[in-house]
């Protein structure tokens, strides 16, 4: 891979600007916690498991920062908890990533608090390389289930900018592709933030996987014109029947795809499965700004003053699902019984 989606230098957190994909590449470096927050709101970084990444590395410079300044420790890390907390509400990574580093430190009291973040930093390496090898392990299990020859559609971003690296349903085309199977690819543009035609075609063609945009209005009559032979795409949480929440729009590509009988696969590490929720109507739904449905690139698309909605995501029911795939193995229907199956392996 010739870009990087996120890297930690012991100090500053490295990011590339995914709201300045395809047109430049370009690397922000950040040094304040907050400013690392911040990122994940504005969407520099997004993507499930990115964003829990982010968080690990955001949360260990806080504590970083608290030894500096030589302020409360502990104080100053439930601020940093509560602000993660509320920069985006929908993937779960993030509150998983939160919840694993606060067990951390916990773990450590006692400790000095320049020893503490020094593990922190060590745990936030740990969950990056943890999201590498899941994304690995589920790209091995996918690609088995395609033929060796095969025309996949998938939505949004779920690859290697949406992840540490890899990605979740951009990874199972990866490997299906390292491993010799002649893999094309449609992606739907994904409306309003267009991560299908910004960012999936920008990394499949750095990666010369054969890749062609639609409009995500194109989606019905490509099913029913040419031969797609899976539908692949990640998700942001899955509760505990297999409701899967993943970018706006995946909901309306699963129904197509039930229709055309075509498999549609969810891929995700199991740390994108809320085993608190127990369907998909629990899951919280981001609402995002009117701006991004009514303007692009600084263009006005929309009359000023239209009333705009503008959920981010939607609920694909898990009759609609044909498996997912985990970094553990394939779930099958029915899903409230193979994925707490699943679980017991964690
Ligand atoms: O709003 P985004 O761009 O963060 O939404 C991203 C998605 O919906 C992805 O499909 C999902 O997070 C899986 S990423 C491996």
């Amino acid at each position: 891979m010739n870009f990087f989606t996120l890297k930690f230098t012991g100090e500053k957190l490295i990011l590339i600007d995914q709201t300045r994909l395809p047109t430049e590449e370009l690397y922000v470096e950040y040094s304040d916690w907050r400013e690392v927050a911040k990122s994940i709101t504005d969407m520099i970084v997004r993507g499930a498991p990115a964003i829990g990444v982010t968080a690990g590395y955001g949360l260990a410079m806080a504590a970083q920062r608290a030894v500096k300044d030589g302020v409360d420790f502990d104080g100053l890390m439930e601020e940093a908890y509560e602000v993660f907390r509320r920069t985006r509400p929908t993937a779960v990574n993030l509150f998983w990533a939160i919840e694993r580093m606060k067990k951390r430190a916990a773990a450590l009291k006692g400790n000095s608090p320049a020893k503490i973040a020094e593990e922190l930093v060590r745990e936030a390496h740990a969950i990056s390389d943890e999201d590498v090898a899941s994304c690995k392990a589920m790209g091995k299990f996918g690609a088995a289930l395609l033929p060796d020859e095969c025309v996949v559609l998938t939505h949004c971003n779920a690859g290697a900018l949406a992840t540490a690296d890899y990605g979740t349903a951009l990874g199972v085309i990866r490997a299906a592709s390292e491993a010799g199977k002649k893999i094309s690819v449609y992606s739907d543009e994904t409306r309003p933030f267009l991560q299908g035609a910004r960012l999936t075609s920008w990394e499949l063609m750095k990666d010369g996987i054969d890749v062609t945009l639609i409009c995500d209005n194109m989606a019905g009559h490509l099913m029913k014109t040419r031969k797609i032979d899976a539908v692949i795409v990640g998700a942001d949480r899955i509760a505990a029947n297999g409701d899967t929440a993943n970018k706006i729009g995946t909901y309306s590509v699963s129904i197509l795809a039930k229709t055309h009988n075509i498999p549609f696969y969810v891929v995700a590490p199991l740390s994108t499965i809320d085993f608190s929720m127990e369907s998909g109507d629990e899951i919280p739904i981001e609402e995002r700004s009117p701006a991004e449905v009514t303007a692009w690139g600084g263009v006005r698309v929309a009359p000023e003053g239209v009333k705009v909605w503008n959920p981010a995501f939607d609920v694909s029911p898990a009759q609609n699902i044909t498996a997912i795939i985990t970094e553990l193995g394939v779930a099958r229907p029915p899903f409230k019984e193979s994925l707490a199956a699943l679980k017991k392996g964690i």
